[in-house]
């Protein structure tokens, strides 16, 4: 079992911070997201977890220990990268059983750990193969064989599926998430991408210029983003910003104004004055023909199968729409957008920061 937790844990190479004091907390048998854009410090962060980078200040703790100073070998943790670090001159067999005959295991329990582990990544019938005749897909379930076989206490995974194509991609994605549900080992994974973090984690860490943005259930970030950054990150299309310009909120306020209208809003629970956005992902956003809600004309539409992305325009703002493809909207007619209000964020423009709402509450309040 392996419960992980890091205390503002910061690196600097030279003046440059790659991490900012991060704190967050991995639970025992988590999928574990570190996500954000390339150079954001994801590497750094899982590099000093794993004792293979010292960090310049704070701690990183496993099952309540500190090891910030123990070397990556002492940690009883298995690493997976994105480039499959196998070795070209052996077979798959001899691949699986390194990491075991380097610990001194006896033959027949390499032998029989081999065995298990190349039945569930579904690579038995590759067993004497080299390895420099397989396809990236199977390279890379070798490579995460030879992780597996130890029966580490964690997984640290940098951007493992990052090589291979779409199609693999996604197939190893499922089959990654299904072995962790069987084994149950804590897993921290690295990747750039929102998708694969929400569809294979647990919790995430969304994170920006080696700082935290948030920390939270996918759902939770997805529905309540803490920032603009984080909102625009995650979803595709990104959260719609309508920007207010100045605007003031008290506790308790159930709208917002745009110009003569009103958006209603889960209700505010803090003061602000300042320059406002409001935040609506796509499929919030209604188009209505009847009356009522902000008139809008429609500049394009884009086709999706089932549902559409239908692009409005009020004022200079483009706000993106996601509809059941069965209705037509032609470009240049007029439109009404109604907001579901209940998932309605609230930013300020500046920090980019959400305001406290009844709808986030809870979110933004573990973060
Ligand atoms: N050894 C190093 N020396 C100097 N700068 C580094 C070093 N390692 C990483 N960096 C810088 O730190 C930042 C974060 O890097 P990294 O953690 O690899 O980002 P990510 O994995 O999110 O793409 C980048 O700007 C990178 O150039
Ligand atoms: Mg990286």
């Amino acid at each position: 079992m392996a419960e992980i937790e890091i205390k503002n844990l910061r690196k600097e190479f030279d003046e440059f911070v790659a991490v900012e004091n991060s704190t967050f907390k991995v639970e025992d048998g988590e999928f574990f997201m570190l996500l954000g854009p390339s150079g954001c410090g994801k590497t750094t962060t899982l590099r000093m977890m794993a004792g293979l980078e010292l960090p310049t200040s704070g701690q990183v703790l496993i099952n309540g220990e500190d090891v910030s100073f123990k070397r990556a070998r002492d940690r009883d943790i298995a690493f997976v990268f994105q480039m499959y670090a196998l070795y070209p001159h052996l077979n798959v067999r001899q691949n699986l059983e390194y990491p075991l005959r380097s610990q001194g295991n006896p033959a027949s329990l390499i032998h029989e750990k081999v065995a298990e582990v190349s039945k569930i990544l579904k690579i038995s019938h590759l067993l004497s193969s080299p390895v420099g005749r397989l396809s990236g897909g199977d390279r890379q379930r070798v490579a995460l064989g030879r992780a597996i076989v130890r029966d580490p206490s964690a997984f640290f995974m940098d951007e493992p599926l990052g090589a291979l194509d779409a199609e693999f991609r996604e197939e190893m994605a499922e089959e990654l998430r299904a072995l962790h549900d069987r084994m149950g080992a804590t897993t921290i994974y690295v990747t750039h991408d929102q998708l694969e973090a929400m569809q294979m984690g647990d919790k995430i860490v969304v994170m920006n210029h080696g700082v935290i943005e948030q920390f939270g259930a996918p759902q939770e970030i997805y529905d309540w983003p803490a920032t603009k950054f984080v909102a625009d990150f995650i979803g595709f299309p990104a959260m719609n910003f309508l920007p207010l310009g100045h605007h003031k909120v008290s506790v308790g306020n159930t709208f917002v104004a745009y110009k003569d209208y009103q958006i209603d809003v889960p209700a505010c629970l803090e003061e602000f004055d300042g320059s406002l956005d409001v935040g609506v992902r796509p499929e919030h956003i209604r188009l209505s023909r009847e009356p009522g809600g902000i008139p809008a004309t429609v500049v394009a539409s884009e086709y999706l199968g089932t549902t559409q992305i239908v692009s409005v325009e009020i004022d200079q703002a483009i706000l993106k729409s996601r509809v059941s493809s069965t209705e037509e909207y032609s470009v240049g007619s007029s439109i009404n957008l109604i907001f579901d209000y209940r998932s309605i964020s609230l930013f300020d423009h500046s920090s980019g920061r959400a305001l406290q709402s009844e709808g986030n509450r809870e979110v933004l309040a573990c973060g």
